[in-house]
Protein backbone atom coordinates (compact mmCIF):
# COMPACT_ATOMS: atom_id res chain seq x y z
CA UNK A 1 0.00 0.00 0.00
CA UNK A 2 0.85 3.75 -0.76
CA UNK A 3 1.98 5.51 2.03
CA UNK A 4 2.58 9.80 2.41
CA UNK A 5 5.44 10.53 5.14
CA UNK A 6 5.10 13.77 7.00
CA UNK A 7 8.00 15.68 8.17
CA UNK A 8 8.41 18.32 11.13
CA UNK A 9 12.16 18.85 12.14
CA UNK A 10 14.52 21.39 12.69
CA UNK A 11 13.02 24.08 15.28
CA UNK A 12 11.59 22.25 17.98
CA UNK A 13 9.91 19.10 18.97
CA UNK A 14 10.89 17.02 15.43
CA UNK A 15 8.00 14.67 13.98
CA UNK A 16 7.52 11.90 11.09
CA UNK A 17 3.33 10.96 11.10
CA UNK A 18 2.61 8.23 7.96
CA UNK A 19 -0.62 8.00 6.59
CA UNK A 20 -2.21 4.89 4.16
CA UNK A 21 -4.12 5.56 0.64
CA UNK A 22 -7.23 5.19 2.90
CA UNK A 23 -6.21 7.77 5.16
CA UNK A 24 -5.59 6.17 8.16
CA UNK A 25 -2.69 6.82 10.84
CA UNK A 26 -0.28 4.16 10.38
CA UNK A 27 2.02 6.24 12.92
CA UNK A 28 2.73 9.12 14.34
CA UNK A 29 5.80 10.24 16.59
CA UNK A 30 8.08 12.41 18.33
CA UNK A 31 11.75 12.23 17.98
CA UNK A 32 12.98 12.86 21.42
CA UNK A 33 11.47 9.62 22.93
CA UNK A 34 13.51 7.63 20.76
CA UNK A 35 16.98 10.16 21.10
CA UNK A 36 16.43 11.07 24.92
CA UNK A 37 16.72 14.71 24.11
CA UNK A 38 13.93 16.97 25.07
CA UNK A 39 12.24 18.71 22.26
CA UNK A 40 14.67 17.53 20.04
CA UNK A 41 14.59 19.65 16.43
CA UNK A 42 16.18 16.78 14.67
CA UNK A 43 14.83 13.37 13.14
CA UNK A 44 16.37 10.53 15.25
CA UNK A 45 17.01 7.22 13.54
CA UNK A 46 14.99 5.45 15.88
CA UNK A 47 11.79 7.55 14.74
CA UNK A 48 12.83 7.17 10.87
CA UNK A 49 13.29 3.34 11.40
CA UNK A 50 9.52 2.75 12.58
CA UNK A 51 8.80 3.38 8.72
CA UNK A 52 10.98 2.84 6.53
CA UNK A 53 9.19 -0.67 6.45
CA UNK A 54 6.63 1.29 4.63
CA UNK A 55 6.69 2.07 0.97
CA UNK A 56 6.96 5.99 1.23
CA UNK A 57 5.43 7.57 -2.01
CA UNK A 58 5.22 10.85 -1.27
CA UNK A 59 7.25 12.87 1.36
CA UNK A 60 5.40 16.27 2.46
CA UNK A 61 7.09 18.68 4.52
CA UNK A 62 5.18 21.17 7.27
CA UNK A 63 6.41 24.99 6.03
CA UNK A 64 8.43 26.79 3.33
CA UNK A 65 11.70 26.61 3.63
CA UNK A 66 12.64 29.83 1.73
CA UNK A 67 10.07 31.71 2.80
CA UNK A 68 11.15 30.54 6.74
CA UNK A 69 14.57 31.68 6.09
CA UNK A 70 13.70 35.24 4.52
CA UNK A 71 11.57 35.71 8.13
CA UNK A 72 14.98 34.66 10.04
CA UNK A 73 16.24 36.90 7.83
CA UNK A 74 14.42 39.65 8.50
CA UNK A 75 14.59 38.96 11.79
CA UNK A 76 18.13 39.12 12.51
CA UNK A 77 18.36 35.33 13.81
CA UNK A 78 22.12 35.10 12.31
CA UNK A 79 21.44 32.77 9.55
CA UNK A 80 22.75 32.53 6.11
CA UNK A 81 20.44 32.37 3.48
CA UNK A 82 21.41 29.25 1.90
CA UNK A 83 18.09 28.51 0.15
CA UNK A 84 17.96 25.38 1.12
CA UNK A 85 14.91 23.00 -0.10
CA UNK A 86 12.77 20.63 2.23
CA UNK A 87 15.05 17.86 0.76
CA UNK A 88 18.33 19.43 1.43
CA UNK A 89 16.70 19.77 5.11
CA UNK A 90 15.62 16.15 4.98
CA UNK A 91 19.33 14.78 3.77
CA UNK A 92 20.63 17.42 6.59
CA UNK A 93 18.41 16.09 9.57
CA UNK A 94 18.55 12.23 8.55
CA UNK A 95 21.60 11.75 6.57
CA UNK A 96 21.27 9.63 3.61
CA UNK A 97 18.01 7.80 4.00
CA UNK A 98 16.02 10.36 1.61
CA UNK A 99 19.04 10.81 -0.24
CA UNK A 100 17.58 8.75 -3.05
CA UNK A 101 14.06 9.81 -3.02
CA UNK A 102 12.62 11.83 -6.54
CA UNK A 103 12.34 15.63 -5.56
CA UNK A 104 9.27 16.18 -7.27
CA UNK A 105 7.55 13.62 -4.59
CA UNK A 106 8.54 16.07 -2.22
CA UNK A 107 5.71 18.73 -1.15
CA UNK A 108 6.16 21.72 1.07
CA UNK A 109 3.34 23.28 2.81
CA UNK A 110 2.76 26.53 4.22
CA UNK A 111 2.95 26.34 8.26
CA UNK A 112 -0.27 27.60 9.83
CA UNK A 113 -1.87 25.44 6.70
CA UNK A 114 0.24 22.43 8.19
CA UNK A 115 -1.43 23.27 11.45
CA UNK A 116 -4.67 23.97 9.99
CA UNK A 117 -5.27 21.07 7.91
CA UNK A 118 -3.87 18.12 11.08
CA UNK A 119 -7.07 20.19 12.60
CA UNK A 120 -9.75 20.15 10.26
CA UNK A 121 -8.63 16.68 8.58
CA UNK A 122 -8.90 14.59 11.96
CA UNK A 123 -12.20 16.35 13.29
CA UNK A 124 -15.73 15.21 12.40
CA UNK A 125 -16.83 18.55 11.04
CA UNK A 126 -17.49 18.99 7.17
CA UNK A 127 -17.09 22.19 7.77
CA UNK A 128 -15.37 24.39 10.47
CA UNK A 129 -13.67 27.91 11.54
CA UNK A 130 -9.91 26.99 11.89
CA UNK A 131 -7.79 29.00 14.54
CA UNK A 132 -4.16 28.63 14.73
CA UNK A 133 -2.07 30.66 16.93
CA UNK A 134 1.37 29.71 17.61
CA UNK A 135 4.79 31.44 18.51
CA UNK A 136 5.70 31.70 14.66
CA UNK A 137 5.27 29.97 11.58
CA UNK A 138 7.35 31.25 8.04
CA UNK A 139 5.68 34.58 8.93
CA UNK A 140 2.33 34.19 10.45
CA UNK A 141 1.93 34.15 13.93
CA UNK A 142 -2.33 33.73 14.12
CA UNK A 143 -4.33 32.91 11.34
CA UNK A 144 -8.11 32.23 10.62
CA UNK A 145 -9.26 29.99 8.05
CA UNK A 146 -13.35 28.91 6.69
CA UNK A 147 -12.45 25.04 5.64
CA UNK A 148 -15.12 22.71 4.22
CA UNK A 149 -14.64 19.95 1.83
CA UNK A 150 -15.55 20.35 -2.12
CA UNK A 151 -17.99 18.18 -3.91
CA UNK A 152 -15.09 15.73 -4.58
CA UNK A 153 -13.92 15.79 -0.85
CA UNK A 154 -11.15 17.63 -0.87
CA UNK A 155 -10.53 19.80 2.04
CA UNK A 156 -10.66 23.09 0.93
CA UNK A 157 -8.81 26.48 2.69
CA UNK A 158 -9.66 29.68 3.03
CA UNK A 159 -7.58 32.24 4.93
CA UNK A 160 -10.07 34.85 5.96
CA UNK A 161 -7.38 36.94 8.75
CA UNK A 162 -3.48 37.12 9.89
CA UNK A 163 -1.61 38.42 11.88
CA UNK A 164 2.05 38.44 11.27
CA UNK A 165 5.40 38.53 13.12
CA UNK A 166 6.70 39.82 15.28
CA UNK A 167 3.25 39.88 17.15
CA UNK A 168 2.49 37.13 19.01
CA UNK A 169 0.92 35.73 21.34
CA UNK A 170 3.08 32.85 21.39
CA UNK A 171 6.20 34.73 21.53
CA UNK A 172 4.94 37.06 24.26
CA UNK A 173 3.86 33.26 26.45
CA UNK A 174 7.65 32.35 25.70
CA UNK A 175 9.24 35.54 26.62
CA UNK A 176 7.55 35.22 30.19
CA UNK A 177 8.42 31.85 30.53
CA UNK A 178 11.77 32.87 30.36
CA UNK A 179 11.68 35.85 32.16
CA UNK A 180 10.86 34.08 35.32
CA UNK A 181 13.64 31.29 35.07
CA UNK A 182 12.18 28.62 32.88
CA UNK A 183 12.36 27.19 29.69
CA UNK A 184 10.31 29.32 26.58
CA UNK A 185 9.29 26.75 24.11
CA UNK A 186 8.76 23.81 26.52
CA UNK A 187 7.61 24.87 30.05
CA UNK A 188 4.92 27.14 29.31
CA UNK A 189 2.32 25.16 31.07
CA UNK A 190 4.23 25.78 33.87
CA UNK A 191 3.53 29.28 33.61
CA UNK A 192 0.27 28.66 33.24
CA UNK A 193 0.33 26.51 36.37
CA UNK A 194 1.61 29.49 38.58
CA UNK A 195 -0.77 31.95 37.18
CA UNK A 196 -3.21 31.04 39.71
CA UNK A 197 -0.81 31.17 42.67
CA UNK A 198 -0.39 34.92 40.97
CA UNK A 199 -2.47 38.19 41.86
CA UNK A 200 -3.86 40.19 39.35
CA UNK A 201 -2.01 43.38 40.94
CA UNK A 202 -0.36 43.99 37.73
CA UNK A 203 -2.27 42.99 34.42
CA UNK A 204 -2.52 46.77 33.60
CA UNK A 205 0.99 47.95 33.90
CA UNK A 206 1.61 44.74 31.85
CA UNK A 207 -0.95 45.09 29.55
CA UNK A 208 -0.51 48.70 28.94
CA UNK A 209 3.55 48.05 28.76
CA UNK A 210 2.83 44.55 25.90
CA UNK A 211 -0.24 45.49 23.60
CA UNK A 212 -0.65 48.28 21.39
CA UNK A 213 -3.77 47.32 20.22
CA UNK A 214 -5.81 44.63 21.49
CA UNK A 215 -8.17 44.00 18.63
CA UNK A 216 -5.86 43.75 16.19
CA UNK A 217 -3.56 41.44 18.26
CA UNK A 218 -0.49 44.30 17.99
CA UNK A 219 1.83 44.74 20.55
CA UNK A 220 4.53 47.28 21.26
CA UNK A 221 7.66 45.62 21.01
CA UNK A 222 9.63 41.98 19.17
CA UNK A 223 9.63 39.61 21.93
CA UNK A 224 11.28 37.06 19.69
CA UNK A 225 14.29 38.79 21.96
CA UNK A 226 12.69 38.49 25.09
CA UNK A 227 11.46 41.11 27.29
CA UNK A 228 13.61 44.14 28.45
CA UNK A 229 15.77 43.10 31.52
CA UNK A 230 13.89 45.24 34.07
CA UNK A 231 10.24 44.89 33.02
CA UNK A 232 8.42 44.67 36.10
CA UNK A 233 11.24 44.15 38.41
CA UNK A 234 9.28 44.41 41.38
CA UNK A 235 6.78 42.03 40.52
CA UNK A 236 6.70 38.14 41.94
CA UNK A 237 7.10 35.24 39.06
CA UNK A 238 3.49 34.27 40.54
CA UNK A 239 1.96 37.35 39.38
CA UNK A 240 3.94 37.74 36.52
CA UNK A 241 2.72 34.54 35.35
CA UNK A 242 -1.04 35.82 36.29
CA UNK A 243 -1.03 39.17 34.70
CA UNK A 244 0.30 37.09 31.17
CA UNK A 245 -2.35 34.64 31.29
CA UNK A 246 -4.86 37.38 31.49
CA UNK A 247 -2.97 39.28 28.68
CA UNK A 248 -2.65 36.40 26.90
CA UNK A 249 -6.60 35.83 27.41
CA UNK A 250 -8.00 38.72 26.38
CA UNK A 251 -5.90 38.17 23.14
CA UNK A 252 -7.16 35.08 22.50
CA UNK A 253 -10.62 36.26 23.34
CA UNK A 254 -9.95 39.15 20.55
CA UNK A 255 -9.19 36.54 18.12
CA UNK A 256 -12.07 34.06 19.29
CA UNK A 257 -14.20 36.92 18.67
CA UNK A 258 -13.39 37.73 15.20
CA UNK A 259 -13.31 34.65 13.99
CA UNK A 260 -17.13 33.88 14.97
CA UNK A 261 -17.64 36.98 13.75
CA UNK A 262 -16.92 35.92 9.90
CA UNK A 263 -19.89 33.70 10.33
CA UNK A 264 -18.32 30.34 8.81
CA UNK A 265 -19.10 28.18 10.99
CA UNK A 266 -19.83 27.55 14.52
CA UNK A 267 -17.85 24.53 14.82
CA UNK A 268 -14.47 25.41 16.07
CA UNK A 269 -10.70 23.79 14.93
CA UNK A 270 -8.38 25.57 17.39
CA UNK A 271 -4.57 24.58 16.30
CA UNK A 272 -0.96 25.87 17.16
CA UNK A 273 1.34 25.37 20.52
CA UNK A 274 -0.74 28.27 22.24
CA UNK A 275 -4.01 25.64 21.89
CA UNK A 276 -2.36 23.68 24.81
CA UNK A 277 -3.19 26.51 27.19
CA UNK A 278 -6.14 24.63 28.71
CA UNK A 279 -6.19 27.19 31.13
CA UNK A 280 -7.43 30.15 28.29
CA UNK A 281 -9.60 27.15 26.50
CA UNK A 282 -12.34 27.22 29.17
CA UNK A 283 -13.63 30.35 27.27
CA UNK A 284 -14.33 28.75 23.76
CA UNK A 285 -17.42 28.05 24.48
CA UNK A 286 -18.40 31.26 24.37
CA UNK A 287 -17.66 32.13 20.95
CA UNK A 288 -18.44 28.33 19.24
CA UNK A 289 -20.59 25.71 19.72
CA UNK A 290 -18.46 22.53 18.87
CA UNK A 291 -14.38 22.65 19.49
CA UNK A 292 -12.45 20.47 18.29
CA UNK A 293 -8.28 20.17 19.73
CA UNK A 294 -6.23 17.87 17.89
CA UNK A 295 -4.08 16.37 20.91
CA UNK A 296 -0.52 17.58 19.01
CA UNK A 297 -1.51 21.04 17.94
CA UNK A 298 1.88 22.30 18.03
CA UNK A 299 4.51 21.74 15.52
CA UNK A 300 4.83 17.94 15.82
CA UNK A 301 1.56 17.36 15.25
CA UNK A 302 1.82 19.60 12.12
CA UNK A 303 3.78 16.31 10.66
CA UNK A 304 0.46 15.04 10.37
CA UNK A 305 -1.11 18.33 8.96
CA UNK A 306 1.20 18.17 5.72
CA UNK A 307 0.70 14.66 5.35
CA UNK A 308 -3.23 15.80 5.15
CA UNK A 309 -2.70 18.19 2.59
CA UNK A 310 -1.10 16.06 0.88
CA UNK A 311 -3.62 13.61 0.80
CA UNK A 312 -6.50 16.10 0.73
CA UNK A 313 -8.91 13.65 2.28
CA UNK A 314 -10.56 13.19 5.61
CA UNK A 315 -8.26 11.70 8.12
CA UNK A 316 -9.65 8.67 9.91
CA UNK A 317 -8.75 9.70 13.47
CA UNK A 318 -9.25 7.14 15.86
CA UNK A 319 -7.13 7.80 19.20
CA UNK A 320 -3.65 9.29 20.35
CA UNK A 321 -2.14 5.96 20.37
CA UNK A 322 0.22 6.80 17.59
CA UNK A 323 3.39 5.74 18.27
CA UNK A 324 5.64 3.19 19.57
CA UNK A 325 4.00 -0.06 20.29
CA UNK A 326 5.27 -2.29 23.18
CA UNK A 327 3.00 -5.36 22.30
CA UNK A 328 0.70 -7.50 24.78
CA UNK A 329 -2.07 -6.72 26.53
CA UNK A 330 -2.78 -3.64 28.89
CA UNK A 331 -2.03 -5.21 32.24
CA UNK A 332 -5.37 -4.06 33.69
CA UNK A 333 -4.92 -6.82 36.96
CA UNK A 334 -1.41 -6.05 37.39
CA UNK A 335 -2.00 -2.32 37.88
CA UNK A 336 -5.35 -3.08 40.17
CA UNK A 337 -3.43 -5.23 42.24
CA UNK A 338 -0.36 -2.56 42.54
CA UNK A 339 -2.70 0.37 43.05
CA UNK A 340 -4.47 -1.37 45.83
CA UNK A 341 -1.65 -2.48 47.74
CA UNK A 342 0.87 0.56 47.40
CA UNK A 343 -1.18 3.07 45.65
CA UNK A 344 1.02 3.79 42.65
CA UNK A 345 1.99 2.37 39.77
CA UNK A 346 3.46 3.02 35.93
CA UNK A 347 2.68 1.52 32.90
CA UNK A 348 4.08 1.05 29.46
CA UNK A 349 1.95 -0.41 26.92
CA UNK A 350 1.00 -0.57 23.69
CA UNK A 351 1.31 2.35 21.46
CA UNK A 352 2.84 5.81 22.63
CA UNK A 353 0.84 8.64 22.90
CA UNK A 354 1.14 11.71 20.34
CA UNK A 355 1.03 14.67 21.60
CA UNK A 356 2.61 16.24 24.68
CA UNK A 357 0.31 14.35 27.36
CA UNK A 358 0.37 11.02 28.19
CA UNK A 359 -2.94 9.00 28.58
CA UNK A 360 -2.43 6.26 29.81
CA UNK A 361 -0.31 4.13 27.90
CA UNK A 362 2.70 5.88 29.27
CA UNK A 363 1.90 6.94 32.71
CA UNK A 364 2.54 7.02 36.40
CA UNK A 365 -0.89 6.51 37.82
CA UNK A 366 -1.82 6.62 41.22
CA UNK A 367 -4.96 6.13 43.86
CA UNK A 368 -6.26 10.25 43.78
CA UNK A 369 -8.09 9.75 47.36
CA UNK A 370 -6.43 11.37 50.54
CA UNK A 371 -4.30 13.99 51.15
CA UNK A 372 -0.93 12.16 51.02
CA UNK A 373 -0.31 11.17 47.99
CA UNK A 374 0.55 14.18 46.01
CA UNK A 375 4.04 14.26 48.05
CA UNK A 376 4.06 10.86 47.10
CA UNK A 377 3.92 11.39 43.43
CA UNK A 378 5.87 14.51 43.54
CA UNK A 379 8.92 12.21 45.51
CA UNK A 380 8.72 10.77 42.12
CA UNK A 381 8.30 13.66 39.67
CA UNK A 382 10.67 15.86 41.96
CA UNK A 383 8.45 18.37 40.29
CA UNK A 384 7.56 22.00 41.42
CA UNK A 385 5.31 21.35 44.45
CA UNK A 386 2.68 23.97 43.50
CA UNK A 387 1.38 21.65 40.26
CA UNK A 388 -1.33 19.66 40.78
CA UNK A 389 -1.47 16.40 38.78
CA UNK A 390 -4.30 15.22 36.84
CA UNK A 391 -7.38 13.11 37.03
CA UNK A 392 -8.18 10.25 34.50
CA UNK A 393 -12.11 9.48 34.80
CA UNK A 394 -15.07 7.52 33.44
CA UNK A 395 -16.32 9.61 30.66
CA UNK A 396 -19.61 8.96 31.91
CA UNK A 397 -19.07 9.97 35.16
CA UNK A 398 -17.38 13.33 34.71
CA UNK A 399 -20.41 15.45 35.33
CA UNK A 400 -20.69 13.99 38.25
CA UNK A 401 -17.13 15.42 40.07
CA UNK A 402 -17.06 18.27 37.40
CA UNK A 403 -18.33 20.93 36.46
CA UNK A 404 -17.53 20.68 32.46
CA UNK A 405 -17.02 24.44 30.48
CA UNK A 406 -19.32 25.03 27.75
CA UNK A 407 -18.62 23.75 24.03
CA UNK A 408 -17.02 20.73 26.13
CA UNK A 409 -18.96 17.75 26.84
CA UNK A 410 -15.89 15.34 27.39
CA UNK A 411 -12.16 15.89 27.20
CA UNK A 412 -10.42 13.45 26.12
CA UNK A 413 -6.70 14.71 25.46
CA UNK A 414 -6.85 16.95 28.65
CA UNK A 415 -7.16 20.22 26.85
CA UNK A 416 -9.03 22.26 28.95
CA UNK A 417 -9.67 22.84 32.98
CA UNK A 418 -12.81 22.27 34.65
CA UNK A 419 -14.43 22.84 38.38
CA UNK A 420 -14.19 20.06 40.66
CA UNK A 421 -17.43 19.20 42.12
CA UNK A 422 -15.43 17.14 45.31
CA UNK A 423 -12.00 18.85 45.83
CA UNK A 424 -12.40 17.37 49.48
CA UNK A 425 -11.81 14.14 48.32
CA UNK A 426 -9.34 14.29 45.76
CA UNK A 427 -6.93 17.10 46.88
CA UNK A 428 -4.10 15.66 44.84
CA UNK A 429 -5.49 16.38 41.56
CA UNK A 430 -7.28 20.01 42.33
CA UNK A 431 -4.97 22.97 41.35
CA UNK A 432 -5.18 26.26 43.74
CA UNK A 433 -8.09 27.80 42.02
CA UNK A 434 -10.00 24.45 42.38
CA UNK A 435 -9.94 23.19 38.90
CA UNK A 436 -8.09 20.39 36.96
CA UNK A 437 -6.70 18.94 33.68
CA UNK A 438 -9.61 16.46 33.34
CA UNK A 439 -8.90 13.53 31.02
CA UNK A 440 -12.16 11.80 30.28
CA UNK A 441 -12.17 8.20 28.56
CA UNK A 442 -15.48 6.84 26.49
CA UNK A 443 -16.10 3.24 26.46
CA UNK A 444 -13.59 2.77 23.65
CA UNK A 445 -12.38 -0.31 24.91
CA UNK A 446 -8.43 0.94 25.26
CA UNK A 447 -6.46 -0.62 28.40
CA UNK A 448 -6.96 2.60 30.55
CA UNK A 449 -10.41 2.56 30.63
CA UNK A 450 -10.91 -1.45 31.07
CA UNK A 451 -8.49 -0.12 34.12
CA UNK A 452 -10.76 2.43 35.44
CA UNK A 453 -13.95 -0.11 35.08
CA UNK A 454 -12.03 -2.43 37.14
CA UNK A 455 -10.49 0.08 39.62
CA UNK A 456 -14.58 2.05 40.41
CA UNK A 457 -15.88 -1.82 40.70
CA UNK A 458 -13.34 -2.51 43.24
CA UNK A 459 -13.58 0.96 45.32
CA UNK A 460 -16.37 2.78 43.60
CA UNK A 461 -14.20 5.37 43.15
CA UNK A 462 -14.00 6.24 39.62
CA UNK A 463 -10.66 8.54 38.94
CA UNK A 464 -7.43 7.74 38.77
CA UNK A 465 -4.26 10.03 39.16
CA UNK A 466 -2.00 10.73 35.77
CA UNK A 467 0.65 12.08 35.48
CA UNK A 468 3.37 11.32 32.34
CA UNK A 469 5.81 8.26 33.14
CA UNK A 470 9.32 9.90 32.72
CA UNK A 471 12.40 10.22 33.87
CA UNK A 472 13.31 13.96 35.38
CA UNK A 473 14.65 15.84 32.50
CA UNK A 474 14.03 13.21 29.60
CA UNK A 475 11.11 12.67 27.35
CA UNK A 476 8.07 10.52 28.02
CA UNK A 477 8.84 6.77 28.27
CA UNK A 478 9.00 5.19 24.82
CA UNK A 479 10.03 1.38 24.80
CA UNK A 480 10.48 -1.34 27.66
CA UNK A 481 14.23 -0.18 28.03
CA UNK A 482 13.35 2.91 29.17
CA UNK A 483 10.26 1.39 31.49
CA UNK A 484 12.82 -0.63 32.78
CA UNK A 485 15.25 2.59 33.85
CA UNK A 486 12.15 4.07 35.26
CA UNK A 487 11.52 1.12 37.40
CA UNK A 488 15.59 0.77 38.77
CA UNK A 489 15.71 4.78 39.30
CA UNK A 490 12.49 5.19 41.27
CA UNK A 491 11.53 1.84 42.61
CA UNK A 492 8.07 2.23 41.03
CA UNK A 493 6.88 -0.87 39.30
CA UNK A 494 6.26 -0.39 35.49
CA UNK A 495 3.76 -2.95 34.33
CA UNK A 496 3.52 -4.02 30.20
FE1 LIG B 1 3.73 26.42 14.64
Amino acid sequence: MKHILGVSAGFHDAALSLINEKGDIVFAGHSERYSKNKNDENLSLGLLHEVTKYNVQHIAYYERPWAKQLRQLYAGQGIEWNKLTAKQILINQIGNEFKAFPSDRISTHNHHLSHAAAGFQTSTFDRATVVVIDAIGEWDTISIWGAEYDRKGQAVYKKLWRQTYPHSIGLFYSAITSRIGLRPLDEEYITMGMAAWGKPNWYESMTNAVVKNTHLVTMHNNYHTGLPENFLEAATNEDIACAAQMVAEDLISQVMQRARGFGWSSNLVYMGGVALNCLANRNLGKWFDRIWIMPCPGDAGSSLGAAALAYGRPINWVDAYLGHNIDGPYPVQALLDELSTNRIAGVASGRAEFGPRALGNRSLLADPRGSRIKDQVNEIKRRQKFRPFAPVLLEELVDQYFDMPSGFVNSRYMQVIASCRRPDLFPAIIHVDGTSRVQTVPRDGSGIRKLLEAWYDLTGCPMLLNTSLNIRGEPMVNDRADADRFEQLYGVKVFS
